[in-house]
């Protein structure tokens, strides 16, 4: 088992690009405009970076890098764009209602931007601290935030849609069982939803589930969080269920929302 996981990781490997030094300088002049690059060294002056390494991933909003620690260790940067007005759409629901965002929205994107990268980081830390299985934040300065690297050598870890595939009936289950443990704790213990939770917001790693990606998930006081969470309950579900049998909705939403009962 831990042979076929060894190789099935060296196969993503062999697939996934890495992006080489002449590229990254290309990404780095386009992504990093001197504000930014400001808070990268601040981030190197407080010893918390020491290298930017290649590009993981780099989507609408923000782009995720690889990066070495001062103690030789790999971490994840994710730095948030702060030009995208497709950004300010999509973020717009999420954000009415928050008292922590009252007037800012229009008035000055930039500074949202840097709320949005601590609120990330405080979503990870209230996660973390409750024991939901997610990389460790380690610090953030403006749109810049570091966290834990989920992977190994500079090869993050595949996401859950990525090795769906390849995955065996038993792995399939034991991820789904511990993932429902994740989001039961995830609402019981940290009272957040996670509000964008799917196949593409979990990493497989070790053979465990790890959710990432949490910048948009609120406080169950949150007047969306029940939609919210029913959203993702159903993206949970609907995904499994392609690959293995799995209870009724209304059963998985009961385990899930068994704690919130006796709040009530
Ligand atoms: N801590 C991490 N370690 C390794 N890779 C990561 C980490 N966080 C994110 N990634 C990679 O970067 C991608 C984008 O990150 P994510 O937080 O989902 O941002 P978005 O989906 O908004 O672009 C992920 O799909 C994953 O491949
Ligand atoms: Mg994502």
């Amino acid at each position: 088992m831990v042979r076929k996981r060894a190789r099935r990781l060296k196969r993503f490997r062999e697939e996934s690009e890495r992006v080489k030094d002449a590229d990254m300088f290309k990404i780095v002049e386009e992504v990093f405009d001197s504000i930014t690059m400001g808070f990268i060294y601040r981030l190197e002056s407080r010893k918390v970076l020491r290298e930017l390494k290649g590009a993981i991933s780099s989507g609408k909003e923000s782009r995720v890098y690889w990066a070495k620690g001062w103690k030789g260790e790999d971490l994840a940067v994710k730095i948030y764009l702060t030009e995208t007005s497709d950004f300010k759409k999509s973020i717009r629901k999420y954000i009415e209602g928050d008292p922590r965002f009252e007037g800012i929205f229009e008035t000055n994107f930039r500074r949202l931007i840097y709320e949005w990268a601590k609120k990330e980081y405080r979503n990870l830390k209230r996660m973390y601290e409750s024991g939901v299985r997610v990389p460790r934040p380690i610090a953030f300065a403006g749109n810049v935030l570091v966290m834990e690297f989920i992977g190994e050598e500079g090869y993050r870890a595949p996401l859950l849609v990525e090795v769906a595939g390849e995955l065996e009936v038993e792995e399939f289950k034991a991820i789904y069982l511990d993932l429902k443990t994740q989001i039961e704790t995830l609402v019981c213990k940290a009272s957040l939803v996670h509000a964008d939770l799917s196949e593409y917001n979990v990493m497989i790693f070790d053979g465990k589930p790890w959710i990432i990606d949490v910048s948009q998930a609120v406080d169950l006081e949150h007047p969306r969080s029940m939609e919210f969470l029913e959203r993702d309950l159903l993206n949970v579900h609907r995904f499994f269920s392609d690959y293995i049998n799995v209870e009724p909705l209304e059963e998985l939403r009961g385990v899930v929302l068994k704690c919130l009962e006796v709040r009530v």
